[in-house]
C-alpha cells in the first residue's frame, strides 16, 4: 500500500489543503494527515478541534486518516514507517521555507522523501491566517473553506467577541 503523511497546523483546514489532499489521494492509497501540536505556537482551534474539522470534511473517505503529532516530523515519520511527506507549494516565497524543511527532514531521516504539490491557482493567495482575519471582521470566506469550517470560524469569533 502506498501511503504518505501530510503534516501541517490546519488552523483551520482550508480549501487549499482540501485540494492537495484530494489530488494526493489519487496517487496514494492512504494519507495520514498529521495535525501538528507545537506548544510554541498559538492556535485559534485546539488540536482536537482541528482534527475534528478535518475528519468531518473527509467523512466516509477511508483513504484519509487524521492524527495528531508533537515533536519532530521526522520522528513521526519514523514511528509511522511512512517515509513520504506531502507539502503544498503556493508562491515562490514558500519555496525557501519548504526547501529548508525538506532538507532538514532528509538530514534527520535519510529515508524520508518530500513530495510537492502545486496549489490550485485559484487558491494561491489564501492561508489560514488570512482567512481567520477576514472571518474575524465579518468578511466572506465561503469560497476558501469548507462550509463546516466557515461555521466553526463564525462560532469562534462570536464567542470571542461576546467576551
Ligand atoms: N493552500 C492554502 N494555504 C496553504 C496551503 C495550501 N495548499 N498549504 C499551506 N497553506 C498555508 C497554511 O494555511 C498556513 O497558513 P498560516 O501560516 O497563515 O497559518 C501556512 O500555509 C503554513 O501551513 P502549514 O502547511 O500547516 O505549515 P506549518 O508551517 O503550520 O507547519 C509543519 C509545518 C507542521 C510541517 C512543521 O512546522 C513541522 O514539521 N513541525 C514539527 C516540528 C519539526 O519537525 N520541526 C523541524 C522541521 S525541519
Amino acid at each position: 500500500m502506498k501511503a504518505a503523511i501530510y503534516p501541517g497546523s490546519f488552523d483551520p483546514i482550508t480549501n487549499g489543503h482540501v485540494d492537495i489532499i484530494r489530488r494526493a489521494s489519487r496517487i496514494f492509497d492512504r494519507i495520514y494527515i498529521g495535525v501538528a501540536q507545537n506548544p510554541m505556537k498559538k492556535y485559534l482551534f485546539s488540536g482536537p478541534e482541528r482534527q475534528d474539522m478535518i475528519r468531518r470534511v473527509f467523512k466516509g473517505n477511508k483513504k484519509i486518516v487524521v492524527e495528531s503529532f508533537g515533536g519532530l516530523l521526522s520522528d513521526y515519520v519514523e514511528y509511522k514507517k511512512v517515509p513520504v511527506v506531502i507539502r503544498g507549494l503556493r508562491v515562490v516565497t514558500d519555496f525557501d521555507y519548504e526547501l529548508s524543511l525538506a532538507l532538514m527532514n532528509k538530514n534527520l531521516n535519510k529515508e524520508l522523501e518530500t513530495v510537492f504539490f502545486m496549489t490550485d491557482e485559484k487558491l494561491l493567495f489564501i492561508s489560514s491566517s488570512l482567512i481567520k482575519e477576514v472571518a474575524k471582521f465579518g468578511g466572506n470566506i465561503r469560497e476558501y473553506v469548507p462550509a463546516l469550517v466557515g461555521k466553526e470560524l463564525n462560532k469562534k469569533f462570536k464567542l470571542t467577541n461576546n467576551k
